[in-house]
């Protein structure tokens, strides 16, 4: 336990390496829906899509393993309670949505009527999620885990809008360290004025 003001190392490399893969995602996703159906391009990105979004899932379990055995840096004391247990709260819902989001994907592709593999980053066989494979009747399944992918994906955009901008607001208009304790360390804004 630290009374560090700012998080650890394994951390923020989590954090900034998860908010990339999450950006490309988000774009992948809304850019290979629409392209055309069954083109070769389609297909890779879709890959690239599955590839990027199961490693979120791992990054993901290994930032709560490390999570639950490391202790964050407390909130600054003259922050509301309120904006306190908001930004609790929050920080929840992403990690819901960064477990979940990848898994329904996983579920969709796995009951998918066209039982497409996926082979992360052209190398590592995934398997499909046993009984969604195994479907007689796996059309209305896929669709319905479709929406439900594109449904939380939005879901998570939006939240993910609160979460840059209540960071921004801490930065820029009440200049506190809530943002600079999850920017790496070489980056020169990084130091405080109380470390
Ligand atoms: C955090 C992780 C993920 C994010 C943020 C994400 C985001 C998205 C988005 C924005 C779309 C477009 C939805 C729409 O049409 O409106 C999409 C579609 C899709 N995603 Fe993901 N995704 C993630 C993980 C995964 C994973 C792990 C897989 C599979 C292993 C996957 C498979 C797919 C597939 C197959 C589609 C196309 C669905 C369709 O045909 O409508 N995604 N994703």
């Amino acid at each position: 336990m630290s009374g560090s003001f700012r998080y650890d190392g394994v951390a923020v490399f989590l954090h900034w390496l998860t908010a990339v893969a999450i950006i490309a995602l988000l774009a992948m996703g809304l850019i290979m829906t629409d392209l055309p159906k069954g083109s070769a391009l389609q297909f890779s990105m879709f890959q690239m899509h599955k590839s990027v979004g199961i490693s979120v899932l791992v990054l993901t379990l290994l930032r709560l393993a490390w999570r639950l055995a490391h202790r964050p840096p407390a909130l600054p004391d003259d922050m509301p309670a309120w904006e306190k247990a908001a930004a609790h709260a929050g920080h929840l819902v992403l990690y819901l949505l960064l477990l979940g989001l990848p898994f329904s994907g996983w579920a969709l592709v796995s009951a998918s009527p066209f039982n497409i593999p996926t082979v992360l980053f052209g190398v590592l066989a995934w398997p499909h999620l046993p009984i969604l494979s195994t479907l007689a009747d796996k059309k209305p399944v896929a669709e319905a885990l479709e929406d439900l992918h594109s449904a939380a994906a939005w879901v998570l955009i939006a939240l993910l809008v609160v979460h840059i901008g209540a960071a921004l607001r801490h930065h820029f208009l009440l200049k506190d360290d809530v943002l600079r304790r999850m920017l790496p360390r070489f980056s020169p804004s990084s130091r405080s004025a109380n470390p």
